[in-house]
């Protein structure tokens, strides 16, 4: 691990669900000093069970992201509390799976809010902090929803499109100071927040069946993506979407 260079480093995990908390055990074994983000006090409880993260130097913050201000308030008080901020994991999201027609507004604003606004939010407030820093790494998480037109999943898909646009522009804007702005694009992983959907008669078979890979993604399939474009190593590497889907957008 000490090719990735995260011994020292500062990093914000913000999403301790299935994939945040993979992301948050391997910056920790990976050496880097770690703030765990999420709206779940319950949740965050439940880290200090794990015995890496328990091993780690590890804090944990409860917010509510669904606001500019709260958003603001945890990346900088993230930042006081680690002394600084290499790092920044965004890995929160949600999804309600409806046709158009039947998609209230309030699904699309909650879906639209955590997904995109809450990724903008941090992004910006985290870049602040960063360019005066002089240095920075940035993933958030996409999904293959936002290349491919699944039904039923239209903020969730706008929210993903919008969110591989915005990490382009952040990447553009903040390249010459330092400061790398990526996404990974899992396909269907098994978490919270698929496990519903995935539990529905044949779902588990008809999705797997969509992977040329034959299996679906597991939380530690995304990882090393994240890891990687974390990392000092991926300096010259900015702007960009990494798919980790088993092939599944090549079909
Ligand atoms: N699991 C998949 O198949 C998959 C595929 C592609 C992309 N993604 C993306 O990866 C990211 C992480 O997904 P996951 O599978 O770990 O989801 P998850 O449901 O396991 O975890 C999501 C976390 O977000 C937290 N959260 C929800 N609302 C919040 C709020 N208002 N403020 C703060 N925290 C809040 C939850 O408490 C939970 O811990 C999301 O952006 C998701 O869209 C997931």
């Amino acid at each position: 691990m000490r090719w990735l260079g995260f011994e020292e480093s500062r990093a914000l995990v913000i999403g301790a669900g299935g994939l945040g908390t993979a992301c948050a055990r391997a910056l920790a074994e990976a050496g880097a000093k770690l703030m765990i983000v999420d709206a779940d006090s319950a949740r965050l409880k439940e880290l200090s069970d794990d015995p890496v993260l328990a091993a780690a130097d590890v804090r944990t913050l409860t917010v509510d992201l669904t606001s500019s201000g709260a958003c603001e308030w945890a990346v900088t008080a993230s930042a006081r509390e680690l002394g600084g901020l290499d790092v920044l994991v965004h890995a929160v999201g949600t999804n309600d799976r409806r046709p158009v027609v039947d998609t209230p507004d309030e699904v699309w604003d909650r879906i639209m809010t955590l997904n995109l606004s809450s990724a903008f939010w941090t992004g910006r407030a985290a870049g602040r902090l960063m360019r005066e820093f002089g240095h920075g790494r940035m993933v958030f998480f996409s999904s293959v929803s936002s290349r491919l037109a699944h039904r039923h999943h239209a903020p969730y898909a706008a929210s993903k499109g919008g969110l591989d646009q915005l990490i382009k522009v952040m990447a553009r804007e903040w390249a010459a100071d330092g400061v790398t702005v990526n996404a990974v694009a899992p396909g269907y992983t098994e978490t919270e927040l698929t496990r519903a959907y995935l539990d529905k008669p044949g779902m588990r078979e008809e999705m797997t069946s969509l992977v040329p890979a034959g299996r679906l993604g597991t939380p530690e399939d995304v990882v090393g993506a994240v890891l990687f474009l974390a990392s000092a190593r991926a300096s010259f590497v900015t702007g960009q979407v990494l798919y980790v889907d088993g092939g599944r957008t090549l079909v």
